[in-house]
């Protein structure tokens, strides 16, 4: 399995998942963390290519630039499964099924809790994205943007990745409150690690989160139901990091050769 990295609790909730489900059904799992780059995920992906593994999953750190690495893994007959995120490919032979949240619905979701709760005149967003070219920063961008289309009142004045860490979302934020300051009603960061690092920000800035900016956010880790009983952040859409049983139950039946669909939803709230 070769893992983005441990940029959030969100990745750290899915890998320690995936671990310990692998130790429970005594499936030998190589694991790999890319540290966030698709280089080290290519070259994990080529090292079990070499011991010749069963299965090869992996999360896909962006969408595209995978073919030549899966036409590898295809020439050495390795059924390949993505986890968490899709790609963009010219072959869908390529890989036999992807196990994930639907990230567009999240964002619409997203999208959906602003229009029901916040009112009232023009209302000014920032948007902290996730990591440039990455399917949930892609996706949650997409959904929320459907969403509030076409409402006058609903503004994105300013939208920049803060790369799904807490660090670099503290950061971005900062900018933001220079720049707009008092102008912004509404955060919508693409994980709870980037709003949680935001939340910093705003309080260093003199202002409460949650009151005098209302944060939306994706991901329900423990840092974000903290937040929310503290009354600094408003919402969060989950996306279930606990995809380690489906994937080593799929994995299993792709070894025994039975079909599977091409993609395959976790079942989320918000
Ligand atoms: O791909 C899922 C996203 O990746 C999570 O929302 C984010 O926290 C993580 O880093």
């Amino acid at each position: 399995f070769s893992q983005i990295g441990s940029e959030s609790g969100w990745r750290a909730a899915e890998t320690s998942v995936t671990k310990a489900e692998a130790e429970a059904r005594g499936i030998d799992l190589k694991f790999a963390d890319a540290q966030q780059k698709q280089e080290n995920q290519i070259k994990a992906i080529r090292s079990y290519i070499a011991q010749k593994v069963d299965v090869i999953a992996f999360a896909p750190v962006v969408t595209t630039g995978w073919d030549t690495v899966l036409k590898e893994a295809k020439a050495a007959k390795i059924p390949v499964i993505l986890t968490d995120r899709s790609i963009e490919t010219s072959d869908p032979s390529l890989y036999v099924t992807m196990i994930g949240s639907d990230f567009t619905e999240e964002g619409r979701k997203a999208g959906r809790w602003l229009l029901d709760n916040v009112k009232g005149g023009t209302v000014n967003i920032v948007e902290l994205q996730g990591t440039v070219g990455s399917a949930p920063a892609i996706e949650r961008k997409k959904g929320f943007e459907e969403v509030i289309a076409g409402k006058a009142e609903y503004k994105v004045i300013r939208s920049q990745t803060g790369d799904f860490t807490r660090a670099k979302g503290k950061e971005v934020m900062e900018a933001f409150l220079k720049a707009d300051g008092n102008k912004i009603n509404v955060l919508y960061a693409h994980n709870d690690d980037m709003a949680i690092g935001a939340i910093q920000a705003i309080e260093e800035a003199g202002m409460k989160p949650g009151t005098d900016v209302k944060v939306i956010s994706v991901d329900a880790v423990k840092g974000a139901f903290e937040a929310m009983i503290a009354g600094k952040m408003n919402v969060s859409v989950e996306c279930n990091p606990q995809l380690g049983p489906q994937l080593m139950e799929i994995a299993k039946e792709v070894v025994a050769g039975k079909p599977q669909p091409k993609r395959i939803n976790t079942k989320e709230s918000v």
